[in-house]
């Protein structure tokens, strides 16, 4: 039963403030922290924000409020176990389609909160609780080692570019892969771009002066081999285009490596690229409104490669719905905050599965120490997580969690490897 719920103030890895909710049972406490995108879609959840002069009107004194005032009066006493009461209670009380009245950041970090809560009341780990006795699959980790788009000073239009260390036997085995791989990278950017092309961007990945989009998977591809490893068959590669962020909606057309691309011409530039570079996942290579071209692709690649829906669908299950309909994507991104509670977030899971669509747990580039996906994506099963560099700590929190949960599984852990991704072997 919860006895307290209290909102406190916490910063993010950009250094703006979040919420912080701290929730309380007799037998357990639980805390979580909402984190925050910058290159959010238009269909996401919103947050609440104060506004005007101090923190540059990032302030969340009001969300706090709302916490401490609206929220926690009506779940203390409720059952902290019974999460989509709790969840329904949060939807209930700010009523509108997006979480604008309570807040986005207010009722994810609560949400998030209470999970934990219940999961320390019950005695049993954050994924066992979520994923029952089944939840023994670690994920592939998604790395984005090199940013660009608005994670990055630079002039690259997607905004990242990531190693998949799929080949590995385990997940320990994948990080010691992905790391080796990081700090050979580090060295060839060093060498062709000059030592300040290593300072690191907003989730952890170098970011390089560079100008166009060839130019650093040419740095993966090289890095790779460097590091003794096999494109193709050690190691992928992924980008997420985050292409809403280059989309000119009056040209009809992408901006790209100082060119305009009209949507044929940016599919033909995919197609390339993943023949080229081995490329086995895609993210928003359209932007969110453009759910034609997202089946144009699909089903051009989608037999090779993960193309997944971000901005698409923002964790929402009327919009994933559309883009089942539309068979717009096989794979469907997953951010807690884009729709705000844990409960609606499981559902879109199960709506993305029941669709053969598969689900990619995420970070978000403002994130914070709170570990909780890497429980989420053990519990689902997902069997992919996106949670940036092996750098800066808010990344390495997820990491070194998953890290824990392979080694208290023991020999009972599996790594997911190969098996997500739709490769040509
Ligand atoms: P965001 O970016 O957290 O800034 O929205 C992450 C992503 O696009 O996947
Ligand atoms: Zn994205």
């Amino acid at each position: 039963i919860i006895s307290s719920v209290h909102g406190v103030l916490a910063l993010d890895s950009r250094g703006n403030p979040t919420v912080k909710v701290i929730a309380k049972t007799k037998a357990g406490v639980g805390v979580g922290i909402a984190p925050s995108g910058a290159s959010k879609s238009s269909k996401e959840a919103i947050e609440k924000r104060d506004g005007g002069r101090g923190w540059g009107g990032m302030g969340v004194n009001q969300a706090l409020s709302n916490v401490n005032t609206i929220v926690a009066p009506r779940l203390i006493g409720l059952d902290s176990r019974k999460q989509s009461l709790i969840d329904g209670v949060l939807i209930e009380i700010d009523g509108t389609p997006n979480k604008s009245r309570l807040g986005g950041n207010v009722t994810t970090a609560t949400s998030i909160a209470v999970a934990k809560a219940a999961a320390a009341s019950s005695g049993v780990e954050l994924y066992e609780y979520l994923g029952g006795p089944g939840a023994k699959v670690l994920p592939t980790p998604l790395m984005n080692v090199i940013n660009g788009g608005v994670h990055a000073g630079n002039n690259l239009a997607f905004q990242e570019f990531i190693i998949i260390p799929a080949g590995a036997p385990t997940f320990t085995e994948a990080m010691r892969m992905a790391v080796e791989v990081y700090k050979s990278l580090k060295s060839y950017l060093s060498d062709k771009y000059g030592k300040t092309s290593t300072n690191v961007g907003d989730e952890g990945g170098y970011a390089p002066p560079m100008n166009e989009v060839r130019e650093p998977l040419e740095a993966l591809r090289a890095a790779i081999k460097a590091a003794g490893y096999e494109l193709g068959s050690d190691f992928f590669l992924g980008i997420d285009a985050a292409s809403s962020e280059f989309y000119d909606p009056e040209k009809k057309a992408y901006r790209v490596d100082g060119k305009l691309y009209d949507p044929g011409s940016l599919l033909d530039l995919y197609v390339q690229l993943v023949d080229e570079f081995s490329i086995a996942y895609l993210e928003d290579p359209f932007h969110e409104e453009d759910l034609q071209h997202f089946s144009e692709i699909t089903a051009k690649l989608g037999s090779r490669v993960l193309i997944v829906g971000d901005d698409l669908y923002a964790t929402n299950v009327k919009y994933l719905q559309e883009g089942i309909k539309a068979r717009a994507t096989n794979g469907a991104l997953v951010k807690v905050n884009q729709v705000g509670t844990l409960t609606e977030t499981l559902d879109y899971i199960r709506v993305a599965r029941n669709a053969g669509i598969r689900p990619v747990i995420s970070h978000r580039s403002g994130d914070t120490e709170d570990p909780f996906i890497a429980d989420l994506a053990v519990a689902v099963g997902a069997g992919v997580i996106k949670t940036g560099a092996p750098a800066r700590s808010e990344r390495l929190a997820k990491y070194n969690r998953l890290l824990e949960i392979e080694d208290s599984l023991g020999p009972m852990a599996t790594y997911a490897g190969r098996e997500p991704f739709i490769t040509r072997a």
